[in-house]
């Protein structure tokens, strides 16, 4: 494949651009796995397969598209670009891909072995006169940010909001290139540019979603079509998020481009939420406890507790009580902790443990070992520097209560799984009986 150069002098336009920290250049879209959209339902009186026109890319308005199709059910749009030619030849996707700054990869697909060779840009010369005959892809990302006519099939989009819009992502195959079966968190069409492209997808919502564990690339383990077509240049796909694909260049070179949609994951949302809301909240306004009363048990987290913090955070009132005080456990017992114990170097046996209790070992509570707890729907939850440990509500209040335990009565066999677990995580130090 020959190299083109072009990108240079767009580059040269581009100055001060610099890749954000934390971008992942991603093969397809994001692949994690998802939960299938649950609105999807298969509903016979909608077509799976339109013919598009000029006027209607969509082979439809796009009012009914959005109605349909749009985050609900996958859609095959025949002609959706009449007459299309890539705005950009292979040779000058190459070349892009060959830029410092774009996110670019390289597939081989070794079919014998089934084993999948990946390359991160920037790639060189070099990696592409080393690419087989068949079976490889390259991808790269964004390219409607370096080139203005790619850029310029987005106008046919712009019946979504424009702040949903990615990128423009395009891949070049040559036959039996792809990135193997796979979902993308993405709403994404997927418009064939030149040559064809084979597709198969599977619209069924209980489709398998594990990945392969022997592929870098996120791969589905099991993948059943029940959907394929042969797409030709001008063709378009469209696929919500969770659909299983796997589409792979079929008789001659190939350029698909993928126009992906930004969706961030409600994770995401939360995390920047609450870093946006905890820079504007002044220093001065804390958890407070004025009402205070005096405790019964010292470690408890308790009601009263709960109220006060759904006071402190009023966007976290409508919070489950539970995951509000999973998380106010684990917060507050590593809150301002400058140390944490260590591992012991050896860990206990059960048997071992069982030995020193028979023997009337006392266990000595690490003093930098903070810890909470907190009643739960049955038993209870011990918080110690940060970690839950499911527990038995007596051991967990004797554990934040007392900080040498001694054992009246045996401990049972859930209080023994919790000793061990905090001795071979370093909160408990168990102390041989003196002899006399
Ligand atoms: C995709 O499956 O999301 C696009 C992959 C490709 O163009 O090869
Ligand atoms: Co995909």
């Amino acid at each position: 494949m020959h190299i083109s150069i072009h990108y240079l002098f767009i580059k040269a336009s581009l100055s001060g651009i610099a890749p954000q920290a934390g971008v992942r250049p991603a093969l397809a879209r994001d692949r994690r796995p998802c939960a299938y959209n649950a609105r999807m339902t298969k509903t016979p009186t909608l077509p799976i397969e339109v013919r598009g026109s000029a006027k209607h890319p969509l082979g439809m308005s796009p009012a009914q598209f959005l109605r349909d199709y749009w985050q609900k059910r996958p859609l095959l749009i025949r002609n959706a670009f009449p007459n299309f030619t890539p705005p950009i030849e292979p040779n000058d996707l190459a070349g892009l891909a060959c830029e410092e700054s774009a996110l670019s990869r390289l597939i081989v697909h070794d079919e014998k072995r089934d084993r999948w060779n990946v390359k991160v840009g920037p790639l060189s010369e070099d990696d592409f006169s080393k690419t087989p005959a068949a079976n490889w892809t390259l991808l790269v990302q964004d390219v409607d940010k370096w080139d203005a006519d790619v850029a310029a099939l987005l106008e046919s989009f712009r019946f979504l909001p424009s702040w949903r819009v990615d990128d423009i992502m395009i891949s070049y195959a040559e036959p039996g290139g792809g990135v193997g079966a796979h979902v993308d968190q993405y709403d994404v069409f997927l418009l064939q540019g030149l040559g064809q492209r084979h597709w198969g997808i599977s619209d069924d919502p209980a489709a398998p979603k594990d990945f392969r564990d022997d592929v870098e690339l996120k791969q589905l383990k099991h993948f059943e079509p029940t959907h394929e077509w042969l797409l030709e240049p001008g063709d378009m796909l469209y696929l919500p998020p969770g659909v299983p694909h796997d589409g792979v260049a079929f008789g001659g070179p190939c350029m698909t481009f993928s126009v992906g949609m930004r969706a961030p994951s409600r994770a995401e949302l939360t995390g920047d939420l609450a870093d946006y809301l905890a820079e504007r909240l002044p220093d001065e306004l804390r958890y407070t406890d004025a009402d205070l009363t005096p405790v019964k048990a010292p470690g408890e987290i308790d009601r009263a507790t709960l109220v006060r913090l759904k006071q402190a955070l009023p966007f976290a009132a409508a919070l489950d009580d539970t995951l509000l005080t999973d998380w106010f456990g684990c917060f507050i017992t590593r809150y301002r902790n400058a140390q944490v114990p260590a591992h012991p170097e050896k860990p206990l046996t059960e048997a071992a443990l069982q030995k020193l209790l028979d023997g009337g070992a006392q266990m000595l509570r690490h003093p930098w070992a903070r810890t909470a707890w907190a009643k739960g729907k049955v038993g209870a939850t011990l918080f110690v520097s940060g970690h839950a440990y499911p527990a038995p509500a007596a051991l967990a209040e004797q554990l934040c209560d007392q900080r040498v335990l001694a054992f009246d009565k045996k401990p049972s066999v859930a209080d023994r799984a919790v000793l061990l677990a905090l001795i071979n995580d370093g909160h408990l130090l168990p102390q041989k009986p003196r002899r006399r």
